[in-house]
């Protein structure tokens, strides 16, 4: 059980959560929690955006019932949460890594920096959201020192255009990304080098069992959950 500390709006529709727990099994960033809420069956996953001994924060947009639920819930509310749910980003592979977030992809990217500043790489990285009104992270990001650029979609904040755009010109030796599929596609359509994908696909039970997020990879079918979320470049079949 967590102890919701902080429940907040941060952008629009989008809110950050404070839990107080056992944070002991996260031990990679991009591994995801699944939250219980009453009345719904299935658990609704959010990934760790960023997290220390006693706490665990969240950044989730509101799209539904669940996450709707998740917004009204106020300081001092509990929470069943299963933790260190995923496989997370291997942070041993870059030199130069470029962080590539797109929407409520964004916040596993956060932890990432923070664990690749430790171990002495400055990444740069491109947020990528729809308008202005959606943006957030970005002095977080700016704060840990990263060069950090912002693409919106129509324009009305950064770079108009997509992350593909902001892209241009960057030099990096590996990738890292989340967010939508489309962004995905795109992202694969210019990168030179070799990278990880973190898909936040639809889940069943979360936790390897029900087979309900399997997907196709050249290794082999693969469970978004728990051999996921996140996949190297060269195994993922497009
Ligand atoms: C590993 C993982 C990590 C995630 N991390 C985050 C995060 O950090 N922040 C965040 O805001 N969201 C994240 N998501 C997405 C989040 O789980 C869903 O938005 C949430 O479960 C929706 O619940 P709901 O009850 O509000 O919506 P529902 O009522 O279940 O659905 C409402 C609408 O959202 C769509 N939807 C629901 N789940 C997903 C999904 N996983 N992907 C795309 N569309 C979906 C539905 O098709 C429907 O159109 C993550 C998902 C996964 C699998
Ligand atoms: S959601 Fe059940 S196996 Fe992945």
């Amino acid at each position: 059980m967590f102890k919701i500390l902080e429940n907040s709006l941060i952008a629009k529709d989008v809110y950050k959560m404070v839990l107080e727990g056992d944070t002991s099994k996260i031990t990679a960033p991009g591994q995801f929690v699944n939250i219980k809420l009453d009345g719904k069956f299935l658990r609704r996953p959010i990934s760790v955006c960023d997290c220390d001994d006693k706490t665990i924060t969240l950044i989730y947009k509101v799209v539904g019932e669940g996450t709707e639920q998740m917004s009204r819930l106020e300081s001092g509310n509990e929470l069943d949460i299963l933790t260190g749910l995923g496989n997370g980003y291997d942070i041993t592979r870059s030199k130069k890594p470029l962080l590539i977030g797109g929407g409520v992809g964004v916040p596993p990217l956060y932890l990432l920096a923070k664990k690749l500043l430790e171990i002495g790489q400055i990444p740069t990285v491109i947020l990528g959201f729809n308008a202005k009104e959606e943006i957030f992270l970005e002095d977080e990001f700016k704060a840990l020192g990263c060069k950090t650029l912002v693409a919106t979609a129509d324009g009305s904040y950064g770079i108009k255009g997509f992350v593909t755009d902001a892209m241009q010109g960057i030099d990096y030796d590996y990738f890292y990304t989340c967010g939508p599929m489309p962004m995905f596609k795109a992202i694969e359509g210019v990168v030179k080098t070799s990278g990880q994908y973190s898909f936040e696909e639809r889940m069943g039970c979360g936790f390897g069992a029900c087979m309900g997020c399997s997907c196709k990879t050249k290794n082999g079918y693969k469970r978004i959950c728990k051999d996921g979320p996140v996949l190297e470049r060269e195994e993922i079949v497009w």
